[in-house]
């Protein structure tokens, strides 16, 4: 496992949600916890700039990053989304906010498009989440959006808890300049385009259904 992932940073709370005998109330309560690093980190990634401040202890300064969180827009793709938008929300209380609800078929893993609402993307920072990519057609399906929107590619940062190989090559081949930010890169997809080792369905567990 490479040490720079953020599995390896906080793999207590990897294993948990991972843990098959993990009830769903402890789920949720150890996702937000995770989601709400990733959230962190994706932004200051996405808008954090240098800034210098002066401490309280004699004349020492601190060389930082303060995040401008004017201009940025999340998105979730609904459903299980709305579980790291409700995260990102509250880090970011003044974000505008678009959802786009995918499915994807159950048989298939085709991803399916119902509704989207979207406000205009022009210049702004796009913040893409969702929790699990797998195949990649339901992260694609809410890329086209986003660019029909005005989004620029290099304006939107992709943002997931567990991702596959063959899900991140299928989305940078087709959207090459964005930028990807996931908590962990497992080894692949089962038959049924499950993520192994994974953590099953995501929405299911954190929605309890
Ligand atoms: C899950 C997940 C992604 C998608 C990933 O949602 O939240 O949106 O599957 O799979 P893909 O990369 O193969 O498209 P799902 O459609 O199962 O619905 P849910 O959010 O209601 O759980
Ligand atoms: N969606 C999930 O929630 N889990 C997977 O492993 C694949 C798609």
């Amino acid at each position: 496992m490479p040490e720079y992932t953020l599995q390896a940073r906080v793999p207590h709370l990897y294993t948990k949600i991972r843990d098959k005998e993990t009830s769903p109330v402890d789920f949720r309560r150890y996702a937000q916890r995770l989601m709400s690093i990733i959230c962190e980190e994706a932004l200051c990634y996405v808008s954090g700039q240098e800034k210098t401040v002066d401490t309280p202890v004699d004349s020492y300064t601190f060389p930082g990053c303060e995040v401008d969180q004017s201009n940025i827009v999340a998105i979730s793709i609904i459903r299980a989304a709305d579980s790291m938008l409700d995260v990102f929300m509250n880090i970011v209380p003044e974000c505008g906010v678009g959802k786009i609800l995918i499915q994807r078929n159950e048989e298939t893993a085709e991803p399916e498009m119902y509704y989207d609402k979207v406000p205009p993307l022009t210049g702004k920072k796009v913040v893409l989440l969702d929790p699990m990519l797998a195949t990649g057609g339901s992260a694609k399906a809410a890329l086209e959006v986003l660019v029909k929107k005005g989004a620029e590619q290099k304006d939107i940062t992709f943002v997931n808890v567990v991702t596959c190989p063959e899900g991140v090559k299928n989305v940078m081949e087709a959207y090459p300049d964005i930028t990807m930010f996931s908590g962990c890169v497992d080894e692949g997809l089962t038959t049924k385009k499950y993520i192994y080792p994974g953590l099953g369905d995501f929405g299911d567990r954190y929605f309890f259904t």
